[in-house]
């Protein structure tokens, strides 16, 4: 072992300490800790591991210029396993064999393993329905889904209903596009084939998909044929947004299939009780006849106008019904809403400071709560 490391150590050419400290981005000097830097200057802080598992067994002096010094400069024995003796430390400017063989890099190769050994993590998605038209499923799809992307998260919204708002919301004219859902659900196309990129992916929709529910009913498996197209893309996305129809038909029924979770908007002006109960027992027959592991993530008080006893009371009717499903989250009425769409935007966008865009950034932060993601 001994000769093993003597020979390694010849074999790392002699450096001028200076040098070194030149190319070395840590010469910078030591960061304020009581003033963090912005997240670009972060960036550009080298990495304490080599860039390839090869670099580090084949390319020992280049490993060199990419190591962090450490602080400490006490002499390490070879077996001790935690701090590595700068550059500097050293005196000669050389690198040492223990420098080139530290359990750090070792560490480092075991990580790469084990990572190669995880599964690809597949998208969690969420459907937004509710029987009942206008509770604002289409403006809680997409405005919590571009706050799930300003959070950093890969998001990929589903217009599924023939209306074509969601598409309308993010500035595409359904009357104009060629290619939507409709095929991904009759014709199998490809889903990535319809996918538009915007403030967020979207699948399009447009008016045939009307149609679509007719044209499925004879085929084979039609209520899987969502879940089915979505394993094409489930691997480059975090989360998929699912905007249903003011129906419980076969396109609705595909987004439950699908779906991990669902999220019920409810307008707290014009609270049916009744056709939630509709909503449950349908979710009911989907979990024991197609998707067993679906569940209600929330249900979601919209359009709330607290000023108004009704509304408070329509809250807490939902609450006595159905306690902790009901999300603490509230959504306000606001004029922004139906400006935004005219725009095609998502009110994050539209009015990025607005009050109406913070009710769903905070709905993004109760349900990453819930141990979304
Ligand atoms: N918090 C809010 N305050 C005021 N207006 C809102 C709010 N949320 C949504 N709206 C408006 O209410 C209308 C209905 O909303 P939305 O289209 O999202 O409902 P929906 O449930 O998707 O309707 P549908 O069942 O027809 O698909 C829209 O004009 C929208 O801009
Ligand atoms: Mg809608």
């Amino acid at each position: 072992m001994e000769d093993e490391l003597q020979g390694m150590e010849e074999a790392v050419p002699e450096r001028d300490s200076d040098s070194f400290r030149d190319e070395g981005e840590w010469a910078a000097g030591p960061v304020d800790a009581g003033d963090p830097p912005p997240a670009a200057e972060q960036q550009v802080v080298p990495p304490t591991t080599p860039p390839t598992a090869e670099a580090a067994l084949t390319e020992p002096s280049e490993v060199g210029d990419e190591m962090e010094p450490s602080e400490d400069v006490d002499e390490a024995p070879l077996n001790a396993g935690e701090d590595e003796e700068s550059p500097e430390a050293s005196g000669d400017g050389r690198m040492r064999a223990v420098d080139l063989i530290a359990p750090t890099r070792l560490d480092f190769l075991a990580e790469r393993e084990a990572d190669a050994e995880q599964p690809v993590k597949t998208a969690e998605v969420f459907v937004f329905a509710n029987q009942k038209g206008g509770v604002a499923k289409t403006t809680t799809t997409l405005n919590l889904a571009v706050a799930f992307a300003e959070s950093g998260y890969r998001v990929l919204c589903i217009d599924l209903d023939p209306q074509g708002n969601l598409t309308m919301s993010q500035g595409i004219d359904p009357d104009k596009v060629e290619k939507s859902l409709y095929d991904v659900l009759v014709n199998d196309m490809p889903i990535s084939e319809i996918i538009v990129k915007r403030e967020i992916d979207i699948a399009v929709a447009s008016i045939d998909l009307a149609g679509a529910e007719i044209a499925m009913s004879t085929k084979i498996g039609r209520e899987r044929s969502l879940e089915k197209a979505l394993k094409e893309v489930a691997g480059d996305y975090d989360f998929v947004c699912i905007d249903t129809p003011p129906s419980l038909g076969l396109l609705t029924i595909n987004a439950l299939t699908a779906a991990n979770k669902v999220i019920v908007p409810v307008q707290c002006e014009y609270l049916s009780m009744r056709g939630l109960v509709q909503l449950q027992n349908t979710l009911k027959m989907i979990q024991e006849n197609l998707n067993p592991d679906v569940r209600i993530e929330g249900i979601l008080p919209t359009m709330l106008d607290s000023r108004t006893i009704h509304a408070k009371e329509a809250v807490e009717i939902l609450e006595e019904n159905f306690g902790d499903l009901v999300f603490q989250s509230r959504i306000k009425k606001a004029i922004k809403f139906a400006e935004a769409p005219v725009k095609g935007a998502s009110v994050l966008k539209y009015d990025s400071t607005s009050s109406a865009a913070n009710y769903y950034r905070d709905l993004a932060k109760e349900v990453l709560s819930h141990g979304s993601a």
